[in-house]
């Protein structure tokens, strides 16, 4: 498996996963709308492994645009990070989300299937764990949707696992995220959300370059040690290299795998705060703000089965996120504009 399409490529996991698939030495095709990401951050992917990669502006709602390109190219395999993913904007605008994600999905698979294409890595993710009430989460626990991205995650893996039974010649590997944070060491490709962030990561460190005024941490009375959310944060650059993995996992024909990407370990919003404070030597203000609706009081990950099967695992620190995340925004304070 040498010549993969990535989908979202110029996204921010997507970018970080081009990087790792060219420094082991596949041939890479990114396609993306550009509708949540630049096209500069492919350029600097191209500047850092000094290699050049095809990119093609194609929304994945345009059929005869993708069997243009699956005509173009022999592939091996795709990766598939290709969707939106913002909760509140998923509530405000159901129809878009489940057009985009779902119907985007389905005429991917179709093009894939009539052009024999048969391997694919989908980017799930740990929202399909719903509001979970306890950690620990395995693979195996029970799946449920609570805003209308989470189900078109849900929904698109249960088209998958329909399509890999009807023709076993499929192989499908459906990675759950966790809470994917950081960027890549050099600091010159990283998270660039548009507009006021939704997730704290970028919400600090735009706190910290002075962008915005203070974090509003949600919630202080959750039955966690310090009363704030506990999420598994995960080094973008070990989510990338998970997928280095899951392709090597597709050559064996699992049929269809799914694993947990995360570090196995739960940190609060105090905890990141303090992590970020310790690991770049600046003061985060904050106050205690009301729960966010919807949100989870703890989840992380079992990351075991990833261990075991994949022989992948986490290797970056919270401090190393921390440092990584700002390194990426002191250099580019206005992100890839
Ligand atoms: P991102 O928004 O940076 O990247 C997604 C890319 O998909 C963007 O470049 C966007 O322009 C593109 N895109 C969206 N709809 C498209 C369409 N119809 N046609 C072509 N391109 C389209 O997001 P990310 O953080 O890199 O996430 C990548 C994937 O991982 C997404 O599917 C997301 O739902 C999933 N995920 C992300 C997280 C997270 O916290 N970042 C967690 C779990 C799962
Ligand atoms: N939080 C704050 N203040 C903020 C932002 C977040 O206190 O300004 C808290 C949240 O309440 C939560 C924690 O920080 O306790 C993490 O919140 P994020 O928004 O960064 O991440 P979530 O776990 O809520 O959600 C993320 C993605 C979802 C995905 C989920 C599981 O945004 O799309 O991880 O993978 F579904």
């Amino acid at each position: 498996m040498k010549s993969i399409l990535v989908t979202g490529g110029t996204g921010f996991i997507g970018s970080h996963t081009v990087l790792e698939l060219l420094a082991n030495n596949y041939q890479v095709v990114v396609m993306d709308n550009l509708r949540n990401s630049k096209i500069e951050s492919l350029k600097r992917v191209e500047k850092l492994s000094n290699m050049h990669v095809d990119f093609h502006k194609i929304d994945l709602l345009d059929k005869p645009a993708l069997s243009g390109l699956f005509n173009k190219y022999k592939f091996d395999g795709v990766i598939h990070f290709a969707g939106l993913k913002a909760v509140g904007e998923s509530v405000e605008k159901p129809l878009l989300y489940y057009t985009n994600n779902i119907t985007g999905t389905l005429n991917l698979c179709e093009v894939m299937q009539e052009n024999q294409v048969k391997n694919l890595v989908f980017s799930s993710s740990a929202t399909v764990y719903g509001n979970p009430d306890q950690s620990p989460l395995t693979e195996n626990e029970s799946l449920s949707a609570v805003n209308p991205y989470g189900q078109t995650k849900l929904t698109i893996e249960f088209i998958l696992k329909d399509l890999q039974h009807a023709d076993s010649d499929w192989n499908i590997s459906l990675l759950r995220y966790f809470n994917p944070v950081g960027a890549h060491k050099s600091g010159d490709i990283g998270e660039d959300p548009h507009g006021i962030p939704n997730n704290l990561m970028p919400f600090i460190t735009q706190v910290a370059v002075g962008k915005l005024k203070e974090l509003s941490v949600f919630g202080n009375d959750y039955p966690t040690p310090d009363g704030t959310g506990i999420r598994d944060y995960i080094h973008v650059v070990d989510v990338a290299i998970g997928h280095i993995k899951a392709l090597e996992k597709l050559r064996e024909k699992p049929g269809l795998v799914t694993y947990n990407l995360g570090t196995g370990k739960g940190s609060s919003v105090l905890d990141m705060i303090q992590a970020f404070e310790n690991a770049n030597s600046v003061k985060i203000p904050y106050k205690f703000a009301p729960r966010r609706p919807g949100d989870a009081a703890i989840c992380y990950a079992d990351v075991s089965k990833a261990e075991r099967e994949l022989n992948w695992k986490a290797k970056y620190s919270l401090q190393e996120m921390c440092r990584d995340a700002w390194n990426w925004q002191t250099k580019n304070p206005t992100g890839f504009d």
